[in-house]
């Protein structure tokens, strides 16, 4: 997290000299924004639902069928009020989810859930407000935890928020937040005397509200005001991805093609796509720049931003129009999207025969002709993933670098890379086979585990820098987050196993709701309100709204979800040398 004092600037051109409802630079005019420190909220109490629009069931289905109905036609709200409490509304609005056969867990009850409700008016009480628009979506409304800066709308906390809002036909606030976050990216970004690269995207901003100058001003952080000091890789890209889904779900692509928002996908590419030193096409890290936002041992080459990268890389190639500087972006992100592929499918993926291969790893291999080129120590393996690798599943490990695999599993990272298809069709599925095989510790009483396995002990303090939040099975050190219950599910229609999203939902409808809708959960299982987890976390809230709407209407992923690219390269795995030797 971070701290109170998020208070970086925008200094807009359009709002440079303003003296009311403008952007401010803190720094140059003295301002103490302390005094306004309440975000603007408004509560619509007017729940709304996904409207009716399956024809077929999902499992009858392909990707591409998926993808290309029910899209690019804008769907209108529809309150709860408009339907008859006689109607059987989840059978209505999803059939696919009753004639899907070899569920496990069919449902007795045809009754909507009643979360959906309660989870559409807390989503709305959340929305938080600029000059009288709906800007975005305020992290927690828990009014009994000091608000440090969940009182701000974070990025990527606003994508679940926006997809829910883009599935039930309101577009409106998402071009608005994508507009506004464009205007904070030209800000200048300083750290002490060190100014940040121009495409940087910020983690999070908030909205102060004067009530007697009645002006409203917005405020940006982009780490450097994060508890660490670093900067959100992820926001630029989370950016861009939701940019495709605000084009794809509303047809509209007018907002993509203006050049300021062409200017922002070059500015965010330009960044990431810079020559340097590297000798991968992965992008290098520092410790904590996304979801997981503090020291963690993620840094180097974090599996959660290259999937990210991948997903941003493919959607700006959908986006952006091949004209002057476009044109040459697009040329290189063809060459990064294909050495990209490659080294991940190639050197991240792990499964049983990968395994036992780097068990018996050869090294100081010298030269082109080495097949433990990062030079990896077999002894480096951890015991626990000998037993957590069933024989028959996979998955893209967290990070590898020179001498360095961590071998824990991501959500995040393996969740995206199925959606972006940065995973081959087969990897797709050995990732739903390890949920399946897994589920206990994956999933657990609460989905979704963050990581697996957690740091303990000396591990711990050496890797986390004895962080007390992220103690063993709490917070980001493998703790159960709810918000990624859209991800697997999403995941789980891409790779046509819907079974496993309800059986996840099942479970979260068990307690999500009555606990408060926690941001978190601790415990090997996920069966306890986290140490420190805000209550009424807004991701967690829109999490559940969008695996229900996804799961009732699957056309819905094609938002979010890219068919495979035939030529994406498909690395044969190499076996070590010392098998043939
Ligand atoms: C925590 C999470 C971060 C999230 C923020 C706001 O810091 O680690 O990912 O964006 O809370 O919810």
């Amino acid at each position: 997290m971070y701290s109170l004092n998020s208070l970086s600037v925008d200094t807009l051109p359009e709002a440079l000299g303003r003296t009311n409802d403008g952007y401010y630079n803190a720094a140059d005019n003295g301002i103490d924004f302390t005094k306004f420190l309440e975000v603007t909220t408004r509560s619509i109490p007017i729940p709304i639902i996904a409207p009716i629009n399956t024809s077929s069931t999902l499992d009858e289905r392909s990707l591409s069928e998926i993808i290309s109905s029910g899209l690019a036609s804008p769907r209108a709200p529809r309150t709860l009020e408009s339907v008859k409490s006689s109607e059987c509304l989840e059978a209505l609005l999803s059939p696919s989810i009753r004639s899907s056969g070899g569920t496990p867990h069919d449902h007795p009850s045809f009754e909507p859930h009643p979360m959906i409700a309660d989870a559409w008016e807390a989503l709305r009480r959340s929305l938080v407000y600029f000059r009288a628009k709906p800007v975005g979506t305020i992290a927690a409304m828990d009014p009994t935890e000091e608000s440090l800066n969940y009182n701000q709308v974070f990025v990527r906390d606003f994508v679940p928020s926006a997809l829910a809002f883009l599935m039930n036909g309101e577009p409106e606030i998402v071009k608005n937040f994508l507009l506004k976050t464009l205007r904070l990216q030209s800000i200048e970004k300083r750290i002490d005397c060190f100014t940040l690269g121009e495409g940087v995207m910020p983690a999070s901003f908030k909205v102060l509200h004067d009530p007697v100058r009645k002006t409203d001003t917005m405020i940006a952080d982009f780490g450097e005001s994060a508890i660490g000091r670093v900067a959100p890789v992820d926001s630029g890209f989370w950016w861009i991805i939701l940019l495709r889904a605000y084009t794809k779900s509303t047809g509209d692509h007018s907002l993509a093609d203006m050049p300021d928002c062409q200017r922002g996908m070059r500015l965010i590419l330009t960044l990431c796509l810079s020559d340097g030193f590297d000798t991968f096409p992965t992008l290098l890290c520092a410790d904590g720049c996304c979801m997981t936002d503090r020291r963690m041992g993620i840094y180097g080459y974090p599996i959660e931003i290259q999937s990210l990268f991948f997903m941003a890389l493919r959607s700006a190639k959908s986006l952006l129009k091949p004209e002057g500087e476009g044109r040459d972006l697009l040329e290189r992100i063809d060459k990064r999207l294909h050495a990209l592929s490659f080294h991940m499918r190639a050197y991240f993926w792990l499964d049983h025969t990968q395994l036992n291969n780097i068990y018996r790893y050869k090294t100081e291999e010298y030269s082109h002709t080495a097949v433990n080129k990062f030079n990896v120590i077999p002894d480096s393996i951890p015991d626990w993933v000998f037993d957590f690798m069933p024989i028959k599943g996979g998955y893209f490990i967290g990070n590898v670098s020179p001498a360095r695999m961590d071998f824990r599993w991501f959500a995040i990272g393996n969740c995206m890379a199925i959606l972006s298809s940065l995973a081959t069709p087969e990897q797709a599925s050995a990732i739903m086979d390890l949920f399946e095989a897994r589920w206990e510790e994956l999933v657990g009483d609460m989905p979704l585990k963050v990581s697996y396995p957690a740091l303990e002990g000396h591990e711990w303090r050496i890797v986390t820098g004895c962080d007390p939040k992220n103690t063993r099975w709490s917070y980001h050190n493998a703790g159960s987050w709810p918000v990624l219950l859209w991800m697997l599910t999403a995941a789980c229609i891409k790779t046509g196993r819907p079974q496993i999203a309800r059986r996840a939902i099942e479970q979260v409808e068990k307690r999500l709701s009555k606990d408060g809708w926690p941001e978190y959960y601790d415990g090997k299982l996920g069966r306890y309100i986290g140490k420190q987890a805000r209550k009424f976390q807004t991701w967690s809230i829109a999490g559940y709204l969008v695996a229900k709407m996804m799961l009732e209407d699957p056309s819905h992923l094609g938002m979010i979800g890219l068919e495979e690219d035939k030529k994406m390269m498909k690395p044969g795995l190499t076996r070590s040398a010392s098998w043939t030797a």
